[in-house]
């Protein structure tokens, strides 16, 4: 042995030695950044636990910025960890680089890249080091981390809102190499993007095979027989429209969509509604008690008969049973309340009037479902059950009563999995099967009983699941897909049977996307970012609702008096790509919206096209866009012809806007007439009428917005939960009245500037409307000497002569009908129906 070897092996083992010194110090950071972890708080969950999230009397909100300024975000992030975190926050930031960075430790680098990207423990996000992180902390795990996989895909696929360039490719790469490894999501993403088209060519083969392959996975592995046959598992939803807590994406007169928002919490009873007027021919004052949501208990004592109490309890009840969006459900406590109603005002009944029979009625029905169910209970109770149920049918269905009580259905479910009486079974489905809170399973269970008794009557089992997957009822969404693919597939080709399971996929929403619900839960807490994400990913895996939360997170319609938002391009293009999907999927709303991201971007011919969709669907606000698109030949060569055929259209399809309508028309003509004037120059008026008559539709609320207090501020979209009492919370912030590097950030611009000062804009608005006025004054004028057929908020102006008004009428029929013949030369508007809004 020479010394070269000695030197050589000594050299090995200080190498060696070495190596051993690193991987303990990499455990002594990993190591202590775990125990500094223990005692810090990961993340805060207002729905959980509400009292971590402003015990306010004000309703719960949450704001979201309109701006986005990645600068201001870089600076902000520097600032907060100058400025802002705690010893402890920093000592964890540094632990953890140390671990990741020089001691590639696997975990540290999961936990940094959660951090960034979710803000736990208090970090404020970094797209650009979550993305870093989790690309490190795939490549460390050699690929193979399915979910990790499937999030940087989505990031390669949406640019990750413009943090690094998009890469459908590699993003593409990502999502089937997560799908291979049988990620849920990343299966579900691909089935919809092939169902669609998305990043990939349409394939409705592979999109089907993919939904039934996750539907069968779901139904096997989710599902006991138990859940499947007698009582699905009750999911508290979250797959809903963020813009539906404001109202929707369109006024409500125009707009074409539902709510998705169905678990808000209860406002009072819709006395109007059909079942309780019908109670008592149309006579019904309710009167409610003032109990807040923290005390229904209170009201034990003083008048124990009133209606009001009983119907509070019930709501109270009814709350804890579903779950609010901000509170989740406690049935235990629903149950308590129940019986509270039941030993309140069982001596009560004979003397009760119709309504609070009702409710005292729907009580013991809830309270017998919760036995059933046994949803809050150590186990169900079914003898409890059958008593509750069968007591609340009884008295609601007493004569001289026509109602029906739903509790039909959990006894006919317990006369057929727990008496064993399947006869009686059909007798309770069957006379539940036309009440409104059928939601499908009668027809289910019913189809199950007639394939297993073909002669017993009861009906085509086919027929039935069609109705109970139509209906809404989950496990018949499977069961009616199967069916059509086993049987009938001649009928309905493979994009139909790809919906019905891509249906039932989205409805087992806390299996495919259960971040929905971290997403509303990070947006009550401001982080509307990472609520972002979470959205992104289901709008990414096909979920329409989420595809419009991503968007509405993206980029808000500015509306009423509003500035465009200030956000990247990229941000834009990807709310627009959102919107037109949610389009895609049968949203029409989404559709005009998105033509108007587009329109706001400039790009008038896809605003166009956009239009265009949603107005072959009869969509009003389409149609009236797709007007101002030709009168401004805007996307479109201009043609005042078709200009006017659309607005013509605007109010065939929906009658109120009968004014919007009649003045677009007699604006048109205006136009007509001044650009012959001009001989076709008509840049003077189109940039006078351009903001005003854009919004014509919402000049009301618009013209309010100016001297209404809560519009003052940036209302954004504001949760109202609590009824029409609750104040409006306004605190969003632009964040463009910050300069990226000025000393005085963040030192809270509440916008004053604007509230004080109109914009130009604004004024020239103001002046048009004068203008307006000044002119209906000379129109009505002059109408009533010319004897013209003039309309101002629905009184008509004629020159005196009364005998003339049913000639009028006819010539304005025929006048509506002919709109496209020119007019007579003595009376150049036609009828005008005119409308002075109060302001
Ligand atoms: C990282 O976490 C996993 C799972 O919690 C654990 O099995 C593994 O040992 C951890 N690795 C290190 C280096 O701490
Ligand atoms: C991880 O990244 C390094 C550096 O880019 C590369 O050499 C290595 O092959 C990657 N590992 C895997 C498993 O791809
Ligand atoms: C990484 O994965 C590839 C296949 O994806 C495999 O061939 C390779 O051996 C793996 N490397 C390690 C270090 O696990
Ligand atoms: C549910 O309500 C019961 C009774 O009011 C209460 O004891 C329990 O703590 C509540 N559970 C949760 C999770 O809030
Ligand atoms: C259901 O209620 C009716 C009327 O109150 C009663 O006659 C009947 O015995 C009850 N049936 C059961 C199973 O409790
Ligand atoms: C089933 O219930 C009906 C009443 O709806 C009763 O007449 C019949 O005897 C019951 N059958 C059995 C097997 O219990």
């Amino acid at each position: 042995m020479n010394f070269a070897t000695i030197l050589n092996k000594i050299m090995v083992s200080l190498s060696l030695l070495t190596k051993i010194t690193y991987a303990t110090d990499s455990d002594s950071s990993w190591l202590q950044a775990q125990k500094l972890m223990s005692g810090m708080t990961k993340r805060i969950d207002p729905i959980s636990d509400s009292s971590l999230y402003l015990g306010d009397a004000y309703g719960i909100t949450f704001t979201i910025p309109i701006d986005y300024l990645p600068e201001y975000e870089k600076y902000k992030f520097n600032v907060y960890w100058t400025d802002d975190a705690s010893i402890k926050q920093k000592e964890l930031y540094d632990l953890l680089r140390d671990s990741a960075d020089n001691h590639l430790n696997v975990n540290a680098t999961y936990t940094l890249m959660r951090n960034f990207l979710y803000q736990e423990y208090d970090f404020p996000q970094n797209k650009k080091l979550a993305f870093n992180y989790i690309d490190k902390f795939n490549n460390m795990t050699n690929y193979s981390c399915s979910e990790t996989l499937f999030h940087q895909g989505v990031m390669y696929m949406t640019g990750f809102f413009g943090e690094i360039p998009i890469d459908e490719a590699k993003g593409l790469l990502f999502i089937k190499k997560s799908a291979d490894l049988g990620n849920l999501q990343a299966r579900q993403t691909l089935a919809y993007k092939y169902l669609h088209g998305i990043n990939v060519p349409r394939d409705i083969e592979k999109a089907f095979l993919l939904y039934h392959d996750i539907g069968n996975e779901l139904k096997s592995r989710y599902f006991t027989e138990y859940d499947w046959d007698v009582v699905t598992p009750y999911i508290e939803g979250y797959n809903i429209r963020l813009p539906d807590f404001d109202g929707g994406l369109l006024d409500p007169e125009l707009r074409q969509t539902g709510l998705s928002t169905n678990r808000k919490k209860s406002i009072r009873p819709d006395i109007t509604s059909s079942v309780l007027t019908k109670m008592s021919s149309g006579n019904i004052v309710l009167q409610f008690g003032d109990i807040g949501e923290s005390s229904p208990f209170a009201i034990n004592g003083e008048n124990d008969d009133s209606s009001d109490q009983l119907v509070d309890i019930f709501y109270a009840a009814w709350d804890e049973f579903r779950g609010t969006y901000t509170k989740e459900r406690n049935c235990t406590r629903a149950i308590e309340l129940l019986q509270l109603v039941y030993n309140n005002y069982q001596d009560d009944v004979p003397i009760m009037d119709n309504l609070q029979k009702f409710f005292y009625c729907n009580s013991l029905d809830l309270l017998g479902h919760l036995y059933f169910t046994g949803d809050g209970l150590p186990d169900c109770d079914i003898d409890k059950a059958i008593f509750f149920l069968n007591k609340s049918k009884h008295l609601l269905e007493e004569a001289p009563s026509t109602l029906v009580s739903r509790a039909n259905i959990d006894l006919g479910l317990i006369s057929q999995f727990y008496s064993g009486n399947v006869s009686q079974a059909i007798t309770y489905y069957q006379s539940a099967a036309h009440i409104r809170t059928n939601n499908g399973i009668v027809e289910y269970q019913l189809s199950k009983l007639s394939e297993l008794m073909p002669n017993g009557k009861i009906g085509d089992p086919f027929t039935l699941m069609k109705t109970a997957n139509w209906k809404g009822y989950n496990p018949a969404k499977f069961e009616f897909a199967k069916m059509i693919e086993k049987s009938a597939r001649n009928k309905y080709d493979s994009a139909d049977i790809a919906n019905i399971y891509k249906k039932f996929v989205e409805a087992s929403e806390n299996i495919m996307a259960p971040y929905l619900r971290d997403a509303f839960s990070h947006l009550l807490m401001g982080n509307s970012e990472v609520s972002l994400w979470y959205y992104t990913l289901a709008a990414e895996q096909g979920f329409e609702a989420a595809q419009i939360s991503a968007a509405s997170l993206l980029y808000q319609i500015p509306y009423k008096r509003e500035e465009l938002p200030i956000t990247p391009r990229e941000r834009q293009i990807l709310a627009a790509a959102y919107y037109t999907r949610a389009f895609k999927q049968d949203n029409l709303d989404a559709g005009v919206i998105a033509g108007d991201v587009y329109y706001n971007m400039g790009d008038y011919e896809k605003a166009f096209t956009l239009y265009q969709g949603a107005s072959g669907r009869q969509s009003p606000q389409a149609l009236w866009n797709m007007a101002y698109m030709y009168e401004n030949g805007l996307g479109t060569p201009k043609d005042y012809f078709l200009a006017k055929r659309f607005y013509d259209e605007v109010y065939l399809v929906n009658k109120k806007l009968l004014l919007a309508s009649k003045m677009s028309i007699w604006k048109l003509q205006l136009k007509q007439w001044i650009d012959w004037m001009n001989n076709g120059k008509d840049t003077f008026w189109r940039r006078r009428w351009h903001r005003l008559c854009f919004n014509v539709l919402r000049v009301k609320s618009y013209i309010q917005s100016w001297f209404t207090p809560t519009r003052l501020a940036h209302k954004l979209v504001v949760q109202n939960e609590g009824g029409d009492n609750d104040k409006i919370y306004t605190t969003a912030r632009r964040t463009i009245d910050h300069k990226v590097g000025d000393s005085d950030i963040g030192s809270g611009d509440d916008g004053s500037f604007e509230i004080l000062g109109f914009t130009g804009q604004d004024i020239t608005s103001m002046l048009v409307m004068l203008l307006i006025f000044i002119t209906i004054v000379v129109v009505r004028h002059m109408a009533i000497r010319g004897n013209w057929n003039i309309v101002i908020n629905g009184v008509r102006i004629n020159g005196g002569d009364n005998n003339n008004d049913n000639n009028n009428d006819n010539n304005g029929n025929q006048n509506a009908d002919n709109n496209d013949q020119p007019r007579p030369a003595q009376n150049p508007w036609g009828n005008v129906d005119i409308q002075i809004f109060a302001i």
